[in-house]
């Protein structure tokens, strides 16, 4: 067997230099598990909105191949897909679209200054729990109507899970009474349901509520989908606020820009997501054979769309692997085509307010011990940071 010495170790902690390794060598490459994998930027921008892929939550035939967690979340995948259209994915994209959110900026200001008073006693702190956690999770909280007296206690129980939301989309899942701290979630999303069906407010879980008949007492669906909406909100926030504190660190023009601008902040999120990506890839299904740089691709193939590789390709991007926040890039960190991400908007406003609140209590920061990365799946971002701080007692 010929072994490359040329090709550098994947590392969980720093993946980009063995994507810089296949980008370079392999364009397409063919992974052991069979799949395609696409590290191009241009060739994933066109693969991620060609008509012959289709999106793998959308696609039967890989159904025999998935785990019942992961075939629970193709199913409400699919039922998000674009093409059906059914009333709850407009009312999604409606109350998330940048035309229509509606989001309390000083509100979630005031949230991230709450936990970060809270925290300014001491001078260590794990930020993925102690902050990002909160913070994120207190903002989807808002945007699906849970009330405000029960975020701070289902938080609680999140933080529990250990961020493991993707099993509970699986409804089997839910009847295992062992497990505690997933039944008081599901239970808890229960209510939220029952609450909005009484009382409906402004918020996403009414708005889908409105257009889902019901379900004669069988909300499985509601809830799975509830279960998604939750992860994608948050989870990837959670991930964005770890991975840019990472990249962040020691770069003290950056943090005092970010510090000082609310609006430069949240034109930051974009640069920072392409630079470290809380979703790292993008699974499609060939319907038929495309040919890619000469090499065939044939029907029924898994393409794995590297968005991490492609956000650091040199062809697109000058110097790709510097953090430049004054740059606009046109990332593909939210997807492309149809499947685009509907948070986006949210995203760069929580992201961009959770970071101004946190520089602006801090003087400066420092890792204080090696950081854990989380490795679930295609998600990226750090389980635990722990950070000296120097806190800025005048503020
Ligand atoms: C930095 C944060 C975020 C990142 C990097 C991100 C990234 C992505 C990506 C790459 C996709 C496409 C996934 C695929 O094609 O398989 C996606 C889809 C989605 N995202 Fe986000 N997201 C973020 C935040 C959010 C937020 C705050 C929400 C709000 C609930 C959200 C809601 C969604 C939904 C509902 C979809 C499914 C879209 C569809 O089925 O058409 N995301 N996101």
């Amino acid at each position: 067997m010929i072994i490359n010495a040329n090709e550098p170790q994947y590392s969980i902690a720093d993946p980009y230099p063995w994507y810089k390794w296949v980008q370079q060598e392999k364009p397409i490459f063919r992974t052991p598990e069979g799949m395609w994998m696409i590290t191009g930027y241009e060739d994933a921008m066109l693969l991620l909105s060609d008509p012959r892929c289709s999106h793998w939550g959308q696609d039967s035939q890989i159904f025999q191949y998935l785990s019942p967690v992961e075939k629970a979340i193709a199913q409400t995948l699919h039922a998000l897909a674009p093409g059906h259209t059914p009333a709850f994915r407009k009312q999604i994209m409606h109350q998330l679209a940048a035309r229509t959110l509606q989001v309390d900026e000083d509100e979630m200001k005031q949230q991230a200054d709450e936990i970060l008073t809270g925290l300014r006693s001491s001078t260590r702190i794990e930020f993925m729990n102690d902050y990002a956690h909160p913070f994120t999770f207190g903002t989807i909280c808002r945007v699906m109507g849970v009330p405000q007296e029960e975020v701070s206690a289902f938080s609680k129980i999140v933080s529990g899970l250990k961020g493991g939301y993707l099993s509970f989309v699986d409804e089997k899942s839910w009847e295992n009474g062992e497990d505690e701290p997933k039944k008081i979630f599901i239970d808890t999303l229960r209510r939220l349901i029952g609450l909005k069906r009484q009382k409906p407010g402004k918020d996403l879980c009414s708005a889908i509520l409105a257009v889902v008949p019901d379900g004669n007492g069988d909300d499985s669906f509601i809830i799975s989908l509830m279960v998604l909406l939750f992860y994608a909100g948050h989870q990837n926030m959670m991930n964005f606020m770890g991975n840019a504190l990472i990249a962040l660190q020691g770069r003290v023009e950056d943090q005092s820009m970010l510090r000082e601008s609310l609006p430069l902040a949240i034109t930051s999120v974009d640069e920072l997501i392409r630079y470290d990506s809380p979703l790292q890839s993008v699974l499609l299904i060939t319907q038929e054979a495309i040919n890619l740089h000469g090499t065939t691709i044939p029907a029924g193939s898994q393409l794995l769309i590297s968005i991490g590789a492609a956000n650091r390709d040199p062809a697109k991007f000058e110097n790709p692997d510097q953090l430049i926040l004054g740059r606009r890039p046109n990332h593909l960190g939210f997807g492309a085509g149809a499947f685009r991400c509907i948070g986006a908007r949210l995203a760069q406003i929580q992201g961009g307010i959770g970071l101004h609140r946190f520089f602006a209590y801090l003087n400066s920061y420092a890792i204080a011990d090696h950081v854990s990365w989380s490795h679930f799946s295609v998600q990226r971002g750090p389980s635990s940071i722990l950070l000296d701080i120097n806190w800025n007692h005048e503020k």
